[in-house]
């Protein structure tokens, strides 16, 4: 049996969202309750950030696509002379612009389909897990390549990094997104020309009791399994635990010279 393509699997994929968050208003307020606590729950990201900081090099413009707080776009802000942060969502760029970002940083509000009537073309183009609910990745990948006069980044993983949601999900009966891999058979299939790039990064939490990481791990188990599960990720700190682990980030850069 052959599958289908990468654009109908990723469509299915994101219809069988429970949440619904493929109908844009409710990503939009998901985006708007989480903006005040994004960044604390996500890594940051500093072999990402060196690997763009390099490759950027040249580059007079940055636009990221999806921007949101600017966990990513700040760090790289002083790469380049001109950067815009865009989100469809208000309270994350306004967590960005409270990070007092310098003059050259501009943030835009609007949505990545509107985005070419908003910003003018950027000599790169990033994409980072902003493309998560978009039914339609043809279309959207084709928005922000318009956008790109060099090089388009396009930012994803697996979802096989922390060890606690890979439980959650094997729980639950839910296999893996595996969205970078689909990301990438899709820009294959549009025989872009493309380069993938894996890289390390590793996250580390302190949590002060057993309940704490399993309040945070969010696992419907009991303690001691909570721990038994978790255990070759733990290290013992006083009372309470440091729990650790290696994800893959997977960049995806796309050569649009020749566009
Ligand atoms: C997972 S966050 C990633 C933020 C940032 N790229 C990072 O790595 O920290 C996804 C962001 O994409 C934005 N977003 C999702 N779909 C969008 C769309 N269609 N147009 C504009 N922004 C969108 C959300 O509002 C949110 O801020």
């Amino acid at each position: 049996m052959t599958l289908p393509d990468p654009f109908t699997r990723w469509r299915e994929l994101v219809l069988s969202a429970g949440s619904q968050r493929y109908q844009p208003q409710r990503d939009l307020t998901f985006w708007q309750g989480k903006a005040a606590h994004y960044d604390e729950s996500q890594p940051e990201l500093p072999n990402t950030v060196r690997w763009l900081r390099a490759d950027l090099q040249g580059a007079a413009s940055l636009l990221e696509v999806g921007a949101g707080t600017g966990r990513l776009l700040l760090p790289l802000a002083d790469s380049v002379p001109h950067v815009t942060g865009l989100d469809y969502s208000p309270d994350m760029l306004a967590q960005l612009e409270a990070k007092n970002s310098p003059p050259h940083v501009r943030a835009v509000c609007c949505s990545l389909e509107q985005a070419p009537n908003h910003v003018p073309p950027h000599d790169a183009v990033l994409s980072a897990w902003a493309l998560a609910y978009q039914p339609d990745l043809r279309g959207a990948l084709g928005t922000l390549r318009c956008l790109s006069r060099q090089r388009l980044y396009l930012l994803e993983d697996d979802g096989v990094g922390s060890p606690h949601v890979q439980l959650r999900r094997a729980q639950a009966g839910k296999p893996k997104p595996r969205r970078a891999s689909l990301l990438r058979e899709a820009v294959a299939a549009l025989d872009w020309d493309v380069r993938v790039h894996s890289i390390t990064e590793r996250r580390e939490v302190r949590l002060a009791s057993a309940a704490a990481l399993t309040a945070f791990a969010r696992l419907p188990l009991p303690e001691s399994e909570v721990l038994a599960a978790l255990e070759p990720y733990l290290t013992r700190e006083g009372q309470g635990w440091r729990y650790a682990w290696d994800f893959e980030v997977v960049a995806l850069r796309v050569e649009c010279a020749e566009q």
